[in-house]
């Protein structure tokens, strides 16, 4: 049992058997202290399993975590990432004027002038023209080719700001190496008007180098090589990697080495989204981000939203033992909410070794993120979350404009998430000879986060509120969630294996190696 374990034993065990629905029916004090706004941004968890005792023994671990010496250091620029010896700098994306590095925030204005520059260009009618190509043709569609961090982030933007794009200009996205993912984004593409961005800090995943590649192909062989280099920018924290590659410095885009991949859809590495958004739909969304973050720096421990979100999740995952979440997205273009948080949560709480180098104990670290959008969700696998052995806490994502909006459609899909939190709270005593069959157990937590309206500021402060949470819980589990590890050895496994050693591999990896022909 980990010491955050012990110290919030006597109030899990107080309500474990408590009548969750009768706990939330008290009311009073409890409904106060259960819910948090910042801005646009709301979060409910009226419906978890917490009592005022419980949540000031939450708010008791924030103590020994030194939250203000860690916030500070975070917001000014100095090394959080001990592993890899560099500061975290997506908020300084937001604000640059807290980093004690006093040229930081010129190069990233400087690095935001020349995106947005590009960005209008591209959007101009005689788009190529600006890119350096004669034939001044307009850009109709972009591609985006990155991985992880470098697709996740964009993904996720695009796709919940769909109404603000600009008419005209199509943003697809390549990250998988099936050569169907560049196949179906280059789909009735004209070569001629198409500008693929390369997105990759590091400039070396090999996923996105060998799409990168291919995609360059497909323009040369219809343009020539020149005309094929003029269609090609990059996104990059490693500007001579993509030199090396052969991409014009006026179209190289750089960002900072302390912007972790994760965290990078606020630099230039979200250049696909400022051409296919606008550089000014871009800002609002920093906008957001940048509220979120003044909250979360000055906002008084009881009442800030994100260490409130964070310490929720560590009382389920330490303190009950429930080591998964599920993310219910309530709106059809927030459907990659689950995905991207997958990415954000699992990358940056996944690991088992504290800040010290000694090992966490268990029911430490991130949850197991999985979700997926609602209504959908509900006939798939929400039958597993009501009547399945094991409790998972529900974050229903919720957009409160979307459902008021007089749509009938609108209105039923937030009628089915009110329906769906309060049938795994209270849930149903079955009657009749099938009785057991039917019952649902109830006594099931869940919280709701609702936005008021799905616009840039309010998703920016929405992903923003996450990133914090990410931050606090790395805190307080005592880890540092701006590292990645673990995903280093199977990238060396590839390549030992494209390379053909085969020197390290067992029988039955061997088997398969041979059934592909590696
Ligand atoms: O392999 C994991 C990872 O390093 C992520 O952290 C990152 O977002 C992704 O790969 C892509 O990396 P890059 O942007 O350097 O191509």
């Amino acid at each position: 049992m980990t010491d955050i374990s012990r110290q919030l034993q006597p109030h899990v065990t107080r309500l474990a058997s408590v009548d969750l629905g009768a706990l939330v029916r008290e009311g009073g004090a409890r409904d106060s202290a259960l819910q948090w706004q910042a801005g646009p941004v709301r979060l409910d968890a009226r419906h978890q399993r917490l009592d005022t005792k419980a949540i000031d023994a939450l708010f008791a671990l924030v103590e020994a975590a030194r939250l203000d010496d860690a916030r500070a250091a975070l917001f000014g620029g100095d090394i959080v990432n001990p592993t890899e010896q560099r500061p975290a700098l997506h908020t300084a994306l937001r604000d640059a004027s807290a980093p004690k590095d006093r040229d930081l925030a010129g190069r990233i204005e400087a690095a935001r002038s020349r995106t947005a520059a590009f960005s209008n260009a591209c959007r101009a009618e005689n788009a190529l023209q600006a890119s350096g190509e004669i034939s001044g043709k307009p850009v109709r569609r972009i591609i985006n080719i990155g991985i992880g961090g470098s697709d996740l982030g964009p993904r996720l933007v695009y796709s919940a700001l769909k109404a603000y794009r600009r008419e005209g200009i199509d943003l697809r996205f390549v990250s998988n190496l099936d050569p169907a993912d560049l196949e179906d984004a280059i789909e009735g593409a004209d070569p001629e008007t198409t500008l693929i961005c390369i997105t990759s800090k590091s400039f070396t995943t090999s996923e996105t180098l060998m799409n990168a590649g291919a995609a360059r192909d497909w323009l040369a062989a219809a343009l020539g090589k020149e005309a094929a280099n003029a269609r090609i920018a990059a996104a990059t924290a490693a500007p001579d990697r993509a030199t090396d590659f052969g991409i014009a410095p006026e179209r190289i885009f750089p960002f900072e080495d302390g912007v972790g991949g994760r965290y990078s859809l606020w630099s230039a590495a979200g250049l696909c989204l400022e051409i296919a958004l606008g550089p000014e739909v871009f800002s609002r969304l920093l906008d957001g981000a940048r509220q979120m973050d003044a909250h979360f720096s000055a906002a008084p421990v009881k009442q800030n939203l994100p260490l409130a979100k964070a310490l929720i999740d560590v009382w389920n995952r330490a303190g009950r033992g429930l080591p998964a979440r599920c993310v219910a997205a309530y709106s059809s273009r927030l459907e990659l909410l689950p995905a991207y948080l997958q990415q954000l949560e699992m990358e940056s709480l996944g690991k088992s070794v504290g800040l010290d180098g000694a090992a966490l104990p268990p029911r430490s670290g991130g949850q197991l993120v999985w979700g997926g959008k609602g209504s959908d969700i509900q006939h798939s696998f929400f039958q597993w979350l009501h009547q399945g052995v094991d409790e998972v806490p529900v974050d229903f994502i919720a957009v409160a404009a979307l459902y008021a909006k007089g749509d009938a459609r609108a209105k039923a899909l937030g009628a089915n998430l009110v329906a769906q939190s309060a049938a795994l709270l209270d849930g149903h005593t079955g009657e009749g000879p099938l009785a057991a069959h039917k019952t649902l157990p109830g006594g099931r937590a869940s919280s709701v986060i609702t936005l008021e309206r799905l616009d840039p500021e309010g998703l920016g402060a929405l992903i923003a509120l996450h990133e914090h949470k990410v931050f606090c819980e790395g805190l307080i589990y005592g880890l540092n969630p701006f590292d990645q590890w673990g995903v280093e050895l199977g990238k060396l496994l590839t390549k030992d294996l494209l390379s053909g050693n085969h020197s390290r591999f067992d029988a039955a990896s061997l088997d398969l190696a041979r059934l592909f022909r590696l």
